[in-house]
């Protein structure tokens, strides 16, 4: 009878301490992670990305990088980035120095966007088929969304976030980190020419003045 109980009580407090180690696994495996692991970060500077800016306006009225920060802005009343394109107005850092079409790649970036800009779209995996873009994070009233069906961040705005989007061409599918935690697996889109993108640029709904804030810009290649 003894013997018994006591080999019960034995296998219960066994079970309690597999749920303990259980919780406390996943507790630190739901915790950030450094999404650039395995990655090689390449050589990043101004030969690599040039500005996208509303064709008729210069440069320093719509851009500026200063200790740091690359500050991008646009008007929704603004002219597209050029004569011929009948795109939305847009200020875009457009990182086509490392235009891709296979292997896995990553943009990290420090990013801000004040109260007020929505409407938007401020960072971008460009290429696809039949679509323009394979990614868009876009920013309506405060948060923080894949194009304009899945919320990410329900509040973005005011607060420097840490941005990680991979970028799997072969495997057909990307993955967004905010601050290290994963908040997007998606599809890719197809495509044969793939470039990353950040900056503001008009969609939907635009508030008359957009600007997004990113520093410490960098493009990785997944290690072989
Ligand atoms: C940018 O970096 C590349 C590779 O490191 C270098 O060859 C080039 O001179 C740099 N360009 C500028 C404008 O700093
Ligand atoms: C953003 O807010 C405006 C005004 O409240 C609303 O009309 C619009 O539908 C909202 N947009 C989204 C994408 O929720």
């Amino acid at each position: 009878m003894s013997t018994l109980f006591f080999s019960k009580a034995k296998y219960t407090i066994t079970i309690i301490i597999h749920l303990i180690i259980l919780v406390h696994r996943s507790l630190a495996l739901s915790g950030p992670v450094d999404p650039t692991q395995g990655f090689v970060s390449l050589p990043f500077n101004r030969s690599y990305y040039h500005i996208q800016k509303p064709y008729d306006v210069p440069e320093d009225q719509r851009y500026s990088f200063s200790n740091g920060i690359h500050k991008c802005w646009v008007y929704s009343t603004d002219k597209p980035h050029s004569l011929s394109s009948r795109t939305e107005p847009r200020t875009e850092i457009a990182i086509q120095g490392y235009g891709y079409s296979s292997g896995v790649w990553q943009f990290e970036g420090y990013g801000y966007v004040p109260t007020g800009t929505s409407g938007v779209c401020i960072m971008q995996v460009f290429g696809a088929s039949p679509h323009a873009t394979t990614l868009m994070l876009r920013v309506y009233n405060g948060s923080l969304m894949y194009y304009r069906s899945q919320v990410l961040i329900e509040e973005i705005y005011d607060e420097w976030f840490r941005l990680n989007v991979i970028h799997d061409v072969d495997g057909s599918k990307v993955k967004v980190y905010i601050d290290g935690y994963p908040v997007l697996e998606a599809d890719g889109r197809g495509g044969t020419y793939h470039a990353f993108k950040c900056g503001v640029y008009a969609q939907n709904d635009d508030s008359f003045y957009m600007e997004s804030r990113w520093r410490d810009i960098k493009v990785l290649r997944k290690s072989d």
